[in-house]
Order: C-alpha cells, then sequence, then structure tokens
C-alpha cells in the first residue's frame, strides 16, 4: 500500500490572525498568508495547517464559531480560500483546516434559538441545559456552567461564549458530515479536530472526581463510531490538485497512551498530535519516554503522532526550554507559565536541538509559526491588551495564551515589522526589540533559527534515511539522546552538563551549535553521516 501524504509530511501551522496583515486592520489575512506562500515553499514545507478563519465573535480567537461554512470577513472571503488552496498547491502545498465540534459561539443561530426557545424545547436539546449544574470546571478557570435569563445552565467546558453541543442529538452529527464535506470539497487535504476526545459526555454528567483519572467528558464510547464514519468520508475523497485519500488529526491532550490507542485503529483517526512532547522536560531520560510511547503507538496501529514543539495553546518553545524544567509537566502550569522569565539563551540553545530532534525522528512534524524564528514568549503584553479568555476567566491569575500568538515579524526595525505594510495597532502588542529575529534580518544570518530549520528541511528531504528509515536508539550515557536511521544516518544530542564525544567515523552534516572540536558541548545536537 502507499504511504499516505500525511505520515512523514512537515507541516506548518499558520496562526492565520498573527500570521500576515494584507489590509491593515491589525489582523492577518488569507490574502496576507497567499502573499507570503513563497517563504514557506523555501522553508521547505509540506503542508499548512490553519487555524479557524470561520465567522466568529473571536471571543477565543475563531474557536468560537458561528458559521462552519464561510470566512469571517476579517480573513478574507471563500474566493480567497479557494485562491490560497489553488496557489499553495501550485507551490506543492496542500492545506489542513480546523474542524471544532465541541463547541460552536453562543452566537451561533442554533444556540440564539435555544436560548429564546426556554426549556424543555426541541432547540435546547442540541445543547447540555440543566437545571442544576455539576462540579465541572471550565479548561479556562472557572465553572463550566453558566446560568441563563430563565434559570437552566448550560454546559461549556471552554469560555461561557462556547457551548458544548449535544452530540447525541442527530443534528450535531448531521451538521457536521456537512461541514466535513464543505471543506473536502473546497479541496482541503486533511483536518485537524479540535478537542477530538471531548464530544461526547458521560450521559449521567456525574460530578468529577479529581483525584480519579476518569474524566467524565472524555473519550465516550460513541466517539469511534463517529470517527469511523469520518474516516470513510476522508478516504471516499482522492485526486484533484494531489493523489491519495485525506487525512485527520485529532488533537487529545492524553497522559496515558492506552487512552490514545483506541483512536488510532484502522479505520477510525490516521493520527493523533504527539501533545506529550510539549509537556516533557528538557531531559534525556523523559523525552526518550515519550518518543517511545509514541512509536509503540504508531507501529502497532498502522496511524502516526507527529511530533510537536510548539502551538498556539502553549508557552513558545525557546521560552519554555529555557525556565525550570520542573515547572513545564502540566498543561494548567503551561498557561501559566507565561508569568516566569527564563534564561532565553539557554532556551534558544535548547530550541535549536529540539528542532533537529523533531525533524529527526521518523514520521511527521508540526512547526509553528514563528518557532522556525526561535520567537519567545511574550512576557510584557500590558493587562489591557491580553485577549485570552484564560486571563480574564481566572482574574489574570493564569496570563493565558497571548504571549505564543504574536503577529509575526517579517523585516525592519520596529513594529509591525513587515506584518503589515504600515504602521498600525496590530490586534495583539508585537515586543520592541524583535528586529533582530525578522525573517529578513534571519535570512542574512548564517548561524539564525531560521537557516538551521531550512538547512534540516533541505537535508531531510534529501537523505535517504529521513523518510521511512528504520530508527534504532543507540546506547548512551544517562544524559544524551543518540538514534541511527537507516542508511547510514546518526543523530546525537547532549542533554547534560559536560561536553561529550561525538561518536568517531561519523561526519557531522547539521549541528545545532558550535562544536568543541571533538566534543559536543550541552544543549547541543548534531545530525551525523556514518
Ligand atoms: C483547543 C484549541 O487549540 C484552543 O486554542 C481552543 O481555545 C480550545 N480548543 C477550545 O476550542
Amino acid at each position: 500500500m502507499a504511504v499516505p501524504w500525511w505520515r512523514d509530511a512537515v507541516v506548518y501551522q499558520v496562526y492565520l490572525r498573527s500570521f500576515a496583515d494584507s489590509d491593515a486592520n491589525g489582523e492577518g489575512d488569507l490574502p496576507g498568508l497567499r502573499s507570503r506562500l513563497t517563504y514557506l515553499a523555501s522553508l521547505g514545507v509540506d503542508a499548512i495547517w490553519l487555524n479557524p478563519f470561520y465567522p466568529s465573535p473571536m471571543r477565543d480567537s475563531g474557536y468560537d464559531i458561528t458559521d462552519y461554512c464561510d470566512v469571517d470577513g476579517r480573513f478574507g472571503t471563500l474566493t480567497d480560500f479557494r485562491d490560497l488552496i489553488e496557489d499553495a498547491a501550485a507551490l506543492g502545498i496542500r492545506i489542513i483546516v480546523d474542524i471544532v465540534p465541541n463547541h460552536c459561539s453562543s452566537e451561533h443561530p442554533w444556540f440564539q434559538q435555544a436560548l429564546s426557545a426556554g426549556p424543555e424545547s426541541p432547540a435546547r436539546e442540541r445543547f447540555i441545559f440543566r437545571d442544576a449544574p455539576n462540579n465541572w470546571q471550565s479548561i479556562f478557570g472557572g465553572p463550566a456552567w453558566t446560568q441563563t435569563a430563565d434559570g437552566q445552565w448550560y454546559l461549556h467546558l471552554f469560555d461561557a461564549s462556547q457551548p458544548d453541543f449535544n452530540w447525541r442529538h442527530p443534528d450535531v452529527p448531521a451538521m457536521f458530515e456537512q461541514v466535513l464535506r464543505f471543506w473536502l470539497n473546497h479541496g482541503v487535504a486533511g483536518v485537524r479536530i479540535d478537542m477530538a476526545n471531548t464530544l461526547f459526555k458521560d450521559t449521567e454528567l456525574p460530578d468529577r472526581d479529581m483525584a480519579s483519572p476518569v474524566v467524565p467528558y472524555y473519550d465516550q464510547p460513541e466517539l469511534h463510531g463517529l470517527y469511523r464514519s469520518w474516516r470513510k468520508i476522508l478516504d471516499s475523497y482522492r485526486g484533484d490538485a494531489f493523489p491519495g485519500p485525506r487525512g485527520a488529526i485529532g488533537e487529545i491532550w492524553f497522559t496515558n497512551p492506552d487512552s490514545a490507542r483506541p483512536y488510532l485503529a484502522k479505520d477510525e483517526l490516521p493520527q493523533l498530535f504527539n501533545l506529550r512532547l510539549l509537556l516533557t522536560p528538557w531531559t534525556a531520560r523523559e523525552l526518550r519516554v515519550v518518543i517511545d510511547e509514541a512509536r509503540g503507538l504508531t507501529t502497532r496501529s498502522g496511524a502516526s503522532l507527529p511530533w510537536v514543539l510548539g502551538n498556539h495553546d502553549i508557552t513558545r518553545v525557546v521560552s519554555r526550554l529555557g525556565i525550570d524544567q520542573a515547572l513545564i509537566r502540566h498543561p494548567t502550569d503551561a498557561l501559566r507559565r507565561g508569568m516566569v522569565p527564563g534564561d532565553l539563551s539557554l532556551g534558544t540553545r535548547r530550541a535549536r536541538a529540539a528542532a533537529l530532534v523533531l525533524l529527526a525522528l521518523p514520521g511527521g512534524a508540526y512547526i509553528y509559526q514563528g518557532d522556525e524564528l526561535g520567537l519567545p514568549e511574550y512576557l510584557d503584553i500590558p493587562a489591557d491588551r491580553r485577549q485570552d479568555p484564560t486571563f480574564y476567566r481566572t482574574d489574570g491569575a493564569a496570563v493565558g495564551r497571548d504571549g505564543c500568538r504574536i503577529p509575526m515579524p517579517w523585516s525592519g526595525d520596529v513594529p509591525p515589522y513587515g506584518f503589515a505594510d504600515r504602521p498600525l495597532r496590530t490586534w495583539l502588542p508585537q515586543p520592541s526589540d524583535w528586529a533582530r529575529l525578522t525573517v529578513a534580518a534571519q535570512l542574512s544570518d548564517p548561524e539564525s533559527m531560521l537557516n538551521l530549520y531550512r538547512a534540516a528541511l533541505r537535508l531531510r528531504r534529501e537523505h535517504p534515511a529521513l523518510g521511512d528509515g528504520e530508527m534504532t536508539w543507540t546506547e548512551t550515557g544517562a544524559d544524551q539522546l543518540a538514534f541511527t536511521r537507516d542508511p547510514g544516518f546518526g543523530f546525537f544530542a547532549n542533554l547534560g552538563d559536560e561536553p561529550v564525544g561525538i561518536p568517531p567515523s561519523s561526519r557531522v552534516l547539521l549541528s545545532s551549535g558550535p562544536l568543541e572540536g571533538p566534543l559536543l558541548p550541552p544543549d547541543t545536537a548534531v545530525w551525523l553521516q556514518q
């Protein structure tokens, strides 16, 4: 059987609102992205995952949707989207869109109908209304229930502006089947499924026991029938600009790999993000465990877990790896971490080494926009410019995710750094010291993070081992990560405090930082020809 395109694809995550602004309204848009496609082609990526660009009041930056089959005016039009698909295809780049099935916006017509129709009405059945709440907490902080004027409560695992659908109501799966087909008919190569394990809730809506690993809104059995039906739809689309079936990647924050395995059955989701990597401290031992878990899931099912170092929900990798690593084990801490300034030069050195890990492992990889520039988390956003509902729902106790969503610096010495072509107020402020981090500045610096990514992606395409080459761990010291890929590729990273010898009789193809003669300094990785 032919290897499906997503198995070892490098996907670039475009957070559209912060990518490139063509109409100078302070927010990125589809024409802006089209104008920068050649940047992505020369970086060497195979596909783009686009965060939601659908009509939305933007209470959760587009994850609160009022119409699943259109483009929000701030981002362009459906024609712009079709043009994007076409232009990207001409450059050999596929497009993946975000499907957000757990909840919609409270301004979605169905929710508005539910509110006005009142208790016991059929319109309320499409959501989860009850006369009294249970003890569930919103993932953004505060209770997961909000009371309406008539006294009933509705469930929202996220912000109050994001009511959860009742997936046991037939209208809900029927609508999402239409949504899926709508974007597939537009030529998308795959979908990313937001919160793929929370759509169905335990029918009893029991209180959550925080001491128990069982979460009553995770992993309900009906999900598997749903994903089997979606897989059939995805597999029925072939051809157009690219051959082969369409992909799907689920967002599931699992801690136990056994809970992820059922989703990866042959006829369900072909991929889940390897989000565990985002919460793993920079130690060789822990990274190795997480890598092996993902490889275990991959080989058993034929599906795979692409490697991820960053996304729009997590503190930027250069900042994350520069703080006390004990702080990064739990997602809640991850949201709070923005408050802890770290050692950026240490974090950057580690992030460079981590990029070489990401791109040397077997399987696909996702690169979050700006990580190829080594952008740090922006910690000093004034409170009145913050947007993330997490900040507001916790009264500022958790700063939220704005710091990793700052508009991209393209060129120039001052904001907006070429994000738009004139001075303006961007939707989130940009730091004043990013001139050295712009794309233009980094392209002309051979030692830049951008040139490291470009070199790694080029070698990844050229080296015969970096497609399907078998991976084998090499036994080394406890603080090193070392493996080979067949034929002839070696990876070696030093996560310890002392320099270590590079295996003799190998030639260095790429190094994440300067070497000390035959020694590999701390927090440095090399790709080797053996
Ligand atoms: C996960 C998304 O990645 C995140 O950005 C969003 O806030 C939540 N799901 C709710 O849709």
